[in-house]
């Protein structure tokens, strides 16, 4: 039987909290801006995950950016760790030849999505292409991605919220947790 999940009581723990999270995107919106001093940078987002990163993060860069977002999917789960096979479920609604292009992630786990994605915006042309990520899970990389901007590095655990699903649950959560076993055990 399938269970409703309880935002308030299916949390474990919590990981990151709200603050911590506000403050370091902060931090980055700083450095970003400085590096691209003087320049138009355009953002990436790959959704769904990364939507509330990408809103905080733009509003923390003080240099004129553009936006565009895509979505991708893998071809479930266990299939993507053998072969990163990736589909484009959105692709880009503009031209990214010749721009500097920033893509935003929230999360980096076997590398598999970001290794299929920055060669399709590779062959796109940018003047220059980079990655930023709120969280890093360096244990389960199975290809090496070089990181530009890392919000936080975290261990491997199973994490939701601040974008980040369960069953496509638990994204609108403020902060970055953990989540009961009992929920997991119950989706069987
Ligand atoms: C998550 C995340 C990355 C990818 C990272 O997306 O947003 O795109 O997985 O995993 P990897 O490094 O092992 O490839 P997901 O497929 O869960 O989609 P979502 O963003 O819509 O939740």
């Amino acid at each position: 039987m399938t269970r409703r999940a309880d935002l308030a009581n299916d949390v474990a723990e919590v990981l990151l909290t709200e603050a911590e999270i506000t403050a370091r995107v902060q931090e980055l919106g700083r450095r970003i801006s400085e590096d691209y001093a003087g320049r138009e940078l355009t953002l990436v987002s790959v959704l769904k995950g990364s939507l509330p990163f990408m809103a905080d993060l733009m509003r923390e860069i003080a240099i004129p950016v553009q936006i565009d977002l895509m979505e991708v999917s893998s071809y479930g789960g266990t299939a993507t760790e053998n072969t990163g096979l990736v589909r484009i479920l959105k692709d880009l609604s503009s031209n990214i030849d010749g721009r500097d292009v920033l893509v935003v992630e929230d999360i980096i786990d076997t590398g598999l999505t970001l290794n299929y994605l920055m060669r399709y915006l590779r062959g796109k042309n940018p003047a220059s292409l980079r990655i930023c990520t709120l969280l890093d899970k360096p244990a389960r990389r199975l290809v090496e991605i070089p990181v530009d901007y890392v919000g936080f590095t975290i261990p491997d655990r199973f994490v939701i919220g601040y974008g980040l699903d369960y069953g496509e649950i638990y994204r609108n959560l403020r902060f970055v947790g953990v989540l009961r076993p009992e929920v997991y055990a119950d989706q069987g």
